[in-house]
């Protein structure tokens, strides 16, 4: 991986961790545990002397998670390309005493070097961060045993959410370190109220917007594409997938899958499963609306290309104001509000 890939990772995650290592509240844990016992179709409390993977961890938070749903009597090995979370992982074992758990620096780009065959492994929400979301994937799944299981959140393509990363994306100064220090500056200004007034704390965040417009790399996918790409590799299916037409204008959806694996493939070709938000974003070339947001985007970059930083991130800000604003409707009209707004902005970066 790039050195300037990996210090942006470092100063995106850096920011979005910097308070996670906390005493983690009972709701978020009941939560995590319901989405375990889901995705991997199993009672986990129950389960014994089995190896479990959690990949791209992060600061700890599932890691500590899962050790307080599968208990001492199993392992956990918990990976990351960053070493400040890897101390963070570290920091959650001592607060919660998990004896279970071993932390590892590790990038999944490359092949994974335990000599341990997993019964579980898990992948949430980082995957589509990275270079190549499909080779990472590969990588785990050659180290998931027959009958071992795996869990999967990602990023859904077409949502709200990525309309708005999309355009904030090509807007975006190069220095993503002088760009935040501005987003942290300016956010007050723009933001007359916190961002939990919009009643959505799991997608409105602050962390989530410098997630959204600045980390390095973002890759979103389907259902349909994510789950023949997985049962390519040797897996079955163990949950049903919504119907996407009933929710297609909703602010945000989050792709969550769980499979078994039934046999071992070595695939030497890797077919791709994941767009690349950034170069090739089909939906913006598509129909009548999402043309015009990209064509409105594109004149917004000239013109705010000549302006300053501090214009830049009043800019994003704002831009992130009406994703918060539209987050709870469900129709067509968030389309039409984006779309004069970016009008509105041309006009007055001229
Ligand atoms: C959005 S965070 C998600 C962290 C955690 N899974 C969570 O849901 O809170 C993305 C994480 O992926 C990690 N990451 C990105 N690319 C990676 C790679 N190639 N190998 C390992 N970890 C990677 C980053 O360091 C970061 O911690």
């Amino acid at each position: 991986m790039l050195n300037s890939k990996k210090k942006l990772h470092e100063i995106t995650y850096g920011f979005q961790f910097r308070n996670a290592v906390k005493k983690l509240p009972l709701g978020q844990i009941k939560y995590h545990f319901r989405n375990y016992k889901k995705y991997f179709n199993e009672n986990l409390s129950k389960v014994n002397e089995k190896y479990f993977l959690e990949t791209g961890a992060g600061s700890g938070i599932h890691t500590a998670i899962l050790s307080f749903l599968v208990g001492k009597r199993n392992i956990i090995h918990s990976m990351d390309l960053l070493e400040s979370n890897i101390k963070k992982i570290n920091k959650f074992k001592k607060i919660y005493k998990l004896k279970n758990v071993s932390a590892y620096q590790h990038n999944f780009l490359n092949k994974i070097k335990t000599n341990i065959i997993y019964d579980f492994a898990c992948c949430h929400n980082w995957v589509q961060h990275t270079a190549l979301p499909e080779k990472c994937l590969k990588n785990i799944f050659d180290k998931i045993k027959i009958g071992g299981k795996f869990y999967i959140s990602t990023y859904h393509e077409n949502f709200f959410r990525f309309t708005i990363a999309f355009i904030a994306r090509q807007i975006i100064k190069s220095n993503k370190r002088k760009m935040i220090n501005y987003l942290i500056k300016n956010k007050n200004l723009i933001f007359k109220r916190d961002l939990s007034y919009y009643n959505n704390r799991n997608d409105i965040h602050f962390e989530n917007l410098i997630d959204d417009f600045s980390t390095p790399y973002m890759f979103l996918t389907n259902y349909n594409r994510l789950k023949k790409f997985i049962e390519e590799h040797g897996f079955k299916s163990l949950t049903k997938n919504p119907k996407i037409d009933k929710i297609k204008f909703r602010d945000n959806h989050h792709l969550k899958m769980g499979f078994v694996k039934i046999k071992n493939k070595r695939k030497k070709n890797i077919k791709k499963c994941f767009v690349d938000i950034d170069n090739n974003y089909p939906i913006m070339k598509s129909n009548g609306s999402f043309k015009e947001i990209n064509n409105l985007t594109q004149l917004l970059r000239k013109n705010l290309n000549k302006k300053s930083y501090d214009d830049c991130s009043k800019f994003l800000l704002k831009l992130y104001l009406l994703r918060a604003k539209m987050n709870k409707s469900k129709s067509q009209n968030k389309i039409i509000n984006i779309i004069n707004f970016l009008k509105e902005e041309i006009i007055k970066s001229k």
